[in-house]
């Protein structure tokens, strides 16, 4: 059987690429990296692909047409043979239309234990709320905003002398550890949806 192909989305640093990137040169994922993609041309995450020889595009985004924008991002993924689509740090909102090209194909890191703190800034929203325990969060992505069926979730315990560096780097730890487990999972497709629920099979 071939193995599947990704296709990582990301906008800036790229620490979560860097950990899939890694966990497949050395082989604890079983997949391959088809392309990798920005909207930001200057995406440090991006340069640190392009060393490590895997192929890259970006496109900055002129206009306000979302729509436009996206279908030629979903037609740059499917001439790569992307098969799974990962958001690694993408801060964009995919249009409705590029979701339903790719249907329960396109998986979202977010530092938080969703639903709660979606959006912006999830630390920051974290650490304002007061909360004890946040985390970060592994979904199938919809056309929502952060909403779509879990497949993985990590805690992290909010400590009092935390600041929102100190959290997003513990939180960071565990994005990079439940991320290629998640794209493991969906790898080797034991899986079942059951509404929301994401169950194994
Ligand atoms: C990560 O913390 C990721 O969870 C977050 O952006 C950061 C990207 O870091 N994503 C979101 O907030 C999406 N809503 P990275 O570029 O080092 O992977």
């Amino acid at each position: 059987m071939s193995k599947l192909r990704l296709g990582i989305l990301l906008s800036g640093r790229g620490s979560n690429f860097e950990a899939i990137a890694r966990n497949v040169q050395n082989g604890v994922l079983n997949c391959e990296i088809g392309f990798v993609f920005s909207n930001r041309p200057a995406a440090p995450g991006l340069a640190l692909a392009r060393t490590m020889g895997l192929h890259c595009d970006s496109l900055e985004m002129t206009g306000t047409d979302r729509a436009a924008y996206d279908t030629q991002v979903a037609a740059l993924l499917k001439k790569n043979g992307v098969d799974v689509v990962c958001l690694a740090g993408y801060m964009r909102l995919l249009s409705g239309h590029f979701v339903s090209q790719f249907p329960q194909r396109i998986l979202n890191i977010h530092p938080s234990l969703l639903p709660a703190f979606p959006g912006l800034d999830a630390q920051y929203q974290a650490l304002m709320h007061g909360v004890k325990v946040t985390g970060c969060t592994v979904h199938f992505v919809d056309d929502g905003l952060d909403s779509g069926p879990i497949l993985l979730q990590a805690p992290v315990a909010v400590l009092d002398d935390d600041s929102v560096e100190t959290l997003s780097q513990r939180i960071l730890a565990e994005e990079h550890r439940i991320y290629s487990e998640a794209i493991a999972w969906v790898a080797r497709g034991d899986y079942r949806l059951d509404g929301r629920r994401v169950m194994k099979t």
